[in-house]
């Protein structure tokens, strides 16, 4: 109803600004990092796995795909990411000392529900959920949980159930590394630190709005588009292309931008708009090479870059800059102008935003 929607035009640009609020809720119980955040018997599965299991479907999928990142280089375990739609029906070699985790905003995915149990199945007993759904079957399914506070989200295309997902995932990455003993003290204090900046750092990024407003105009009239990141960023390239497929109906890819020359360069033309992540991180000046590629060949860049990326506009490169770098918690704040640019396509094509077509909130039947 109008009264819910406050300001906003659609539930979907309602969720997207509701992120910092959701992200502090997330984090309201959250005193000190530790194993317990997941259940009381957290600690002693934590000391004992040797790799952690990602299952998922769709959005979060991606948050998945970001928290593999975080697994390896801060917890350093090996972790693997896969859909559970392919994990339920495939053959695989179980390891009893994996944690299984399952990423679900509403808790009934049947896919992933059939995913934790056929693990289980096969003798992996360590499973966990990053939920956003406290009484769902899928919390009652797994031994061990964590629950995001994202509200009730009701947009189909998920925005603030992604981005509490990923901060239940780097407190998942904290708690292991910390039971594990490879978090010192100063390290955990910093990552907290920056946890509770989040939200007003989310804030200066929903104040570019008016600027991706100006971009979704153009974005309004093309039929393809091309998502482009590296490392951590490549799964918020491939969430960016998700949003702006589910609720546009252009048809979007995302690439790591180093696989850019082994398929996706043969189809620029001035005709493709290439949107490339492009936060300061230790793979800037490769991507910045991709990015040549692509204008070589006539492609019109948009680069949500940020304060020290060191990108400027120039013809045929467009550039959003975010306010600051924010290092391991950067995926965080780069997806949200994509669910933006995403918004604002929809808004100036006619789409249903809350509701696009053929698509569910909660897929509950295979
Ligand atoms: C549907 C929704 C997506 C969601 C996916 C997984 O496809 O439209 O937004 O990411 O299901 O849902 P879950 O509730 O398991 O996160």
């Amino acid at each position: 109803s109008a009264v819910e929607l406050g300001p906003y035009q659609h539930y979907m640009q309602k969720e997207i600004f509701e992120q910092p609020r959701a992200i502090a809720d997330t984090l309201e119980g959250v005193v000190n990092i530790m194993p317990e955040l997941f259940g009381d018997k957290a600690f002693s599965v934590f000391q004992q796995i040797d790799s952690v299991l990602i299952l998922a479907c769709g959005t979060s999928y991606y948050a998945g795909l970001t928290a593999k990142y975080w697994l390896e280089s801060v917890a350093k375990i090996p972790a693997n990411v896969e859909i559970a739609s392919e994990y339920r029906y495939r053959d695989s070699v179980p390891n009893p000392n994996t944690l299984v985790v399952t990423i679900t905003q509403s808790g009934e995915t049947a896919d992933t529900l059939a995913a934790v149990k056929h693990a289980r199945s096969l003798g992996m007993l360590h499973t966990l959920t990053i939920c956003n759904a406290a009484t769902s079957a899928m919390v009652r399914e797994c031994a061990l949980a964590y629950i995001t506070r994202a509200g009730v989200e009701v947009g189909v295309a998920s925005t603030k159930a992604f981005t509490t997902q990923l901060v239940g995932l780097f407190l998942l990455t904290l708690a292991i590394a910390q039971s594990k003993n490879r978090l010192s003290e100063e390290q955990e204090q910093a990552h907290l630190k920056a946890l509770r900046h989040l939200p007003a750092a989310l804030q200066s990024v929903l104040a570019l709005e008016p600027h991706i407003v100006a971009w979704a105009e153009a974005f309004a009239r093309k039929e393809n588009a091309l998502f482009l990141g590296r490392g951590m960023h490549y799964p918020i390239a491939l969430e960016g292309a998700l949003k702006l497929k589910e609720i546009t109906y252009i048809h979007a890819e995302a690439y790591a931008a180093g696989e850019l020359k082994h398929g996706p360069l043969a189809l620029v033309t001035e005709e493709m708009p290439v949107v490339t992540i492009a936060p300061n991180d230790t793979l800037i000046e490769k991507l910045k090479s991709n990015m040549q590629e692509v204008r070589a060949r006539g492609g019109q860049l948009y680069v949500f870059a940020d304060a020290d990326s060191h990108i400027s506009p120039s013809e045929g490169v467009h550039v959003i800059r975010l306010p600051e770098n924010y290092g391991l918690l950067s995926p965080i704040l780069h997806v949200v102008p994509l669910q933006l640019l995403a918004y604002h396509t929809a808004l100036a094509r006619g789409t249903d935003v809350d509701k696009p077509r053929n698509l569910a909130k909660s897929v509950t039947v295979e």
